[in-house]
């Protein structure tokens, strides 16, 4: 290949390999807007290839909700979806919208976007020679894995009354003087929320005419893991139980050995309420230390977060 065609290929954009994300980071730009003509043909390919290979994966295992979302959302099978055309049709159906994000979302701002039914969302596309291995969210995971379930009603509510539990942990937390006091509970809070949300939004199981079915996006977006955890004897299969939920610890970077199961979407809202008892009662003031960690980034979002909401 030469110099010239080089230089004519459009960047793309490739997960760790997008200028435009880039130059989006640098200049402080969390919320952006998806600039669609970037995307290379490789892009659209690897989208095609991760959409086509689901399909009869998603009909073996994931709940019947799940399906319905993916049929009336209308994604097209061989183009990256613009997030324009997935929100004319999610938003008439719950008020959920998918927001483009340039990267990490801070903990309290991710909470915070649910809990005003926007979902952040990452814009660029897993490299195609790795389709499976995935250090970071891209965007066949936010879209094919997480959006389809906020098609859903009683799913959407609870997602909204999580976010919504985050400013609440950083009213707990405004009152107290004394500094590491004060970032122990937070952090001891934003783990056991990270914890919640792993074990359900990201990891769940649930129930369905007594099958078992997967509704955790990042089960729904593996080919080879929405196999694995509901086929392999080597994962452990429990009831959702809150306590044992947020003192848990996991790792992200290997399949998960232990998954919760919920019965379905209103006991999904139940457990939220819990948590958000939970929280108002102490109880998430001192959970088992381990995974996840907490960033300076996660606990200065829930200073600031708190501290807008009271000023
Ligand atoms: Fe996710």
């Amino acid at each position: 290949m030469n110099k010239g065609t080089l230089s004519e290929m459009p960047p793309g954009l490739t997960t760790t390999r997008a200028p435009f994300i880039e130059a989006a980071q640098a200049n402080g730009e969390l919320y952006i807007h998806q600039p669609y003509e970037l995307y290379s043909k490789e892009n659209h390919d690897t989208w095609s290839r991760l959409y086509a290979r689901m399909q009869e994966r998603w009909e073996r295992y994931a709940n019947r909700r799940f399906l319905e979302g993916i049929e009336s959302l209308n994604l097209d099978p061989d183009r990256v979806p613009r997030l324009e055309d997935v929100n004319r049709f999610l938003e008439p159906l719950t008020g959920f919208k998918a927001k483009p994000v340039s990267g990490y979302v801070p903990a309290y701002l991710f909470f915070d976007c649910l809990g005003r039914r926007e979902f952040p969302t990452t814009i660029t596309v897993r490299d195609g020679r790795t389709l499976d291995y995935l250090p970071e969210p891209d965007l066949f995971h936010d879209i094919a894995g997480h959006v389809p379930m906020h098609t859903d009603r009683a799913f959407a509510e609870a997602l909204v009354r999580f976010g919504s539990s985050a400013r609440n942990a950083a009213d707990r937390v405004a009152g107290i003087r004394d500094h590491d006091e004060r970032m122990q509970r937070l952090t001891s809070m934003i783990k056991a929320l990270a914890r919640f949300f792993w074990f359900s939004v990201e990891f769940g199981l649930m129930r369905e005419r007594r099958n078992l079915k997967v509704y955790g996006s990042g089960l729904l977006s593996s080919y080879g893991e929405i196999e694995h955890c509901i086929e392999s004897p080597l994962v452990q299969r429990y009831d959702f139980q809150l306590e044992w939920v947020i003192n848990q610890s996991f790792e992200i970077d290997r399949y998960q050995p232990l998954l919760f199961v919920v019965d379905g979407f209103d006991h999904l809202f139940e457990l939220v309420g819990e948590l958000e008892q939970w929280m108002k009662d102490g109880k998430l003031d001192n959970v088992a230390p381990g995974e996840p960690a907490v960033s300076e980034v996660d606990l200065e979002s829930f200073l600031q977060g708190g501290a807008g909401e009271h000023s």
